[in-house]
């Protein structure tokens, strides 16, 4: 089974959204040119359940998983679409525990200790915190690190190519996730270049930064 570290490891999780699933190939193929290899593909939107199928039918290296999984039933048509992880923006201990009976990763939002309990009781390590810069960001997950030194946190909501390094720079965070390097606009004007362009600079940063480690 993969793991979430497997997922993380360029250290971007792009959070798509799209309104047509005929921009999930291109847009999948933009990513990977740009070092990204994992990308989440939110129930926002209709869209979701063809465009994951679309990107695990047709890219094969790009690990496809799905997001905003908020129900028992989005994560059924996720995983028969072929998502190979699983994102929730919240803690709901029916979905986390259907996914690991299912065999496929997925990491919950989280924002309080008794959240963070709710996943540790059914053996999670990772853990998305989420909407991390309205929630006090790196110095609220310097907070959390306490209590659970077992954790590890994939920050998502407000984190861009200009606050990513800070994320990166500290030892709690596996990856950070957002929806920098691939916006609606971008999607809908079809700028895949713009994609690969903020995929590159955003994989580069990482990279720079965990060099040594
Ligand atoms: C998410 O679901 O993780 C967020 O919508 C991503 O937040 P961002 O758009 O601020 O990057």
């Amino acid at each position: 089974m993969l793991t979430v570290e497997q997922v993380a490891a360029c250290g971007v999780v792009p959070v798509v959204v799209l309104e047509d699933a005929e921009q999930a190939v291109p847009t999948a193929k933009a990513l990977l040119k740009g070092g990204i290899n994992a990308m989440e593909i939110t129930f926002r939107t209709s869209a979701a359940k063809a465009s994951i199928e679309k990107v695990a039918r047709e890219v094969p290296e790009m690990i496809v998983g799905a997001g905003t999984v908020v129900n028992v039933q989005q994560l059924h048509d996720a995983v028969e679409a072929g998502a190979k992880f699983i994102v929730s923006p919240g803690s709901d201990a029916e979905i986390i525990a259907e996914a690991i009976r299912l065999g496929v990763p997925i990491t919950p939002g989280v924002v309080t200790p008794s959240e963070i309990m709710i996943g540790l009781k059914l053996g999670l390590k990772v853990f998305k915190f989420f909407p991390a810069e309205n929630y006090g960001g790196l110095k609220t997950i310097k907070a959390l690190s306490g209590p659970f030194p077992q954790i590890k946190i994939l920050p998502t909501g407000g984190i861009n190519q200009n606050n990513a390094a800070e994320y990166f720079k500290n030892p709690k965070i596996l990856a950070v996730g957002g929806s920098w390097m691939v916006t609606k606009d971008m999607v809908a004007a079809g700028d895949f270049d713009g994609i690969t362009e903020k995929s590159a600079a955003a994989t580069a940063l990482f990279k720079e930064i965990r060099k040594d480690w």
